[in-house]
């Protein structure tokens, strides 16, 4: 079965997320409605509410992360959980345990539902295809295939800026060949209706095919930024890279790099989005990160709202109906 069949019960509602493919637009909006709901929770006195009571979240990082495993304690401590971090560094896979054996050997535990952020591509979905009844599975990002709950946030974050996504031209600038995010927020943005998504890379960090994903490529940082609306940076993966992908960051910069210069050619109307963790000098010059049309700090904010929404709507199902 294929992540995205594999992600809905047989009533079309979330029994995992591994994937923004083949999401329909309702239950997309539905998400980022149900995270609206959970914004003021982070300004109250008692930043609580008991919809996940009882309920136990694990998360399972085998790779590193500030953002998506913190944001994801915080979202559900937020619900009541309990919530167990597992270092993966120290886990006994360490030992030779095979990823099945962990799982099940969790899911003894009473486990409701795992987040896994794994180096492999169909890491969550392995454990989503194994998981026990009533055990559901959240993808934090899966090598380079989906990073679900990023797109989420980033379709959050756009919307509240600009609500409707049809005549809305973004340029997805960087390392595209690596980027599971990438994925995702184009999945996300064409469900929810944008038809103008230009991708900017050069010819070595950009998948062959990609056009079919419904995107225009240009190797012309330039040329694919005229006119949009919003940029999305990617960060430059050099962990994943294999041989000599580029001539170096600094070269990168000049010809891919948000530059003064290029942020002024945008207008002051554009607006800025990075996934986080940035390089500083390499996908954007000194302070752009915090320039006015930078959303990367309010990605990061509404990450928590989104984390909720998901986890709520999967397993507070029970409470909210
Ligand atoms: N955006 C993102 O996934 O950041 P982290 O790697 O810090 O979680």
């Amino acid at each position: 079965m294929t992540p995205a069949a594999l992600q809905l019960d047989d009533r079309g509602r979330l029994r995992h997320l591994l994937t923004t493919e083949g999401l329909p637009a309702a239950l997309l909006t539905e998400i980022l409605d149900t995270a609206a709901q959970f914004v003021p929770v982070a300004g109250a006195p008692v930043k609580k509410v008991p919809l996940l009571r009882g309920r136990t979240v694990l998360n399972l990082f085998f790779e590193a992360s500030t953002r998506t495993r913190t944001t994801f304690e915080l979202a559900a401590k937020r619900l009541s959980a309990d919530v167990l971090n597992i270092d993966a560094q120290t886990s006994s896979t360490s030992k030779g345990e095979t990823l099945f054996d962990m799982q099940r050997t969790l899911e003894a535990m009473q486990v409701d539902m795992f987040v896994i952020r794994h180096g492999s591509s169909g890491a969550a979905h392995f454990f989503a295809r194994h998981a026990a009844p009533g055990v559901s599975i959240l993808n934090a990002g899966d090598g380079r295939h989906a990073h679900p709950t990023q797109a989420l946030l980033d379709m959050y974050t756009l919307r509240l800026h600009r609500p409707d996504f049809s005549g809305l031209r973004v340029a997805i600038v960087g390392d595209l060949l690596h980027s599971r995010v990438a994925r995702s927020d184009i999945h996300a943005l064409r469900t929810l209706g944008c038809r103008d998504i230009r991708v900017i890379a050069p010819r070595t960090l950009m998948p062959a095919g990609i056009e079919e994903l419904g995107v225009t490529p240009f190797t012309d940082m330039d040329r694919g930024l005229d006119g949009v609306d919003v940029v999305m940076l990617l960060r430059l993966q050099r962990e994943r890279m294999r041989g000599t992908l580029l001539a170096s960051p600094g070269e990168f910069h000049r010809a891919y790099g948000l530059t003064e210069e290029r942020l002024r050619a945008l207008g002051p109307d554009a607006l800025i989005m990075h996934p986080g963790p940035i390089n500083r000098g390499v996908e954007l010059s000194g302070d752009i990160a915090y320039a006015p049309q930078s959303l990367i700090l309010q990605q990061v904010e509404h990450g928590i709202a989104i984390r909720m929404a998901v986890m709520a709507m999967i397993i507070g199902r029970g409470e909210t109906e």
